[in-house]
């Protein structure tokens, strides 16, 4: 296996085309791909607006509490997809299972190809995908304004489960679980 060695934190900063006074925390690549290390699962977030449902990928969902029940995620204030989830009431977490990839990359490209899945409805108006290995059906507890996030904390009002491998994301790109 080929490691880089890094001998010290001036090299790496200087790696990193970074002065010494310059934190490393201040260049945004450095601070995504130091993020990136943190291995997830991967989810599909739905909702229902005036104009139809809106999915998108997210691997910033965790669960908060299980009494009550809790869970959150956050969403970009940059992504077109924003108003549709800040405006929201009730959404949606499908846990994605290891073979549906697709849906990760479908979701993260668009929030609005549902085409080809077999879509049903929950009585608040949200978008259920057909298959998951999980699904927390939610209403919005509390937002919170966090950088150029928004924390949506949801209340778990039913849920579905099942075995099975998850899809799982790090360093930027889905991940095979290993056997060993
Ligand atoms: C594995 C993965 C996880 C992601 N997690 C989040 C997330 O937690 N929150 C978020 O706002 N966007 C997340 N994204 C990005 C969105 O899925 C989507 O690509 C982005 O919002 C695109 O911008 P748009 O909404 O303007 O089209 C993730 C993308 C991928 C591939």
């Amino acid at each position: 296996m080929l490691h880089q060695t890094v001998p010290n934190p001036a090299a790496a900063l200087a790696m990193a085309g970074l002065g010494a006074g310059d934190p490393a925390v201040n260049d945004p690549g450095l601070l995504r791909s130091a993020f990136g290390r943190f291995a997830t699962g991967v989810t599909v977030v739905t909702t229902g607006t005036a104009e139809g449902p809106v999915a998108i990928t997210a691997n910033s969902f965790s669960s908060v509490s299980l009494d009550p029940p809790l869970v959150l995620w956050s969403i970009g204030r940059h992504s077109r997809r924003f108003d549709a989830f800040a405006e929201a009431s009730h959404y949606a977490v499908h846990v994605l299972a290891e073979d549906q990839a697709d849906l990760c990359w479908r979701f993260s490209k668009s929030g609005s190809d549902f085409s080809d899945l077999d879509l049903s409805w929950n009585e608040h108006g949200v978008p259920l995908l057909p298959q998951a290995l999980a699904r927390f059906e939610c209403s919005v507890a509390d937002r919170f304004a966090a950088g150029d996030h928004m924390i949506l904390l949801g209340r778990v009002l039913d849920l579905e489960s099942q075995d099975g491998p998850p899809l799982l994301f790090a360093g930027g790109r889905p991940r095979v679980q290993s056997t060993g």
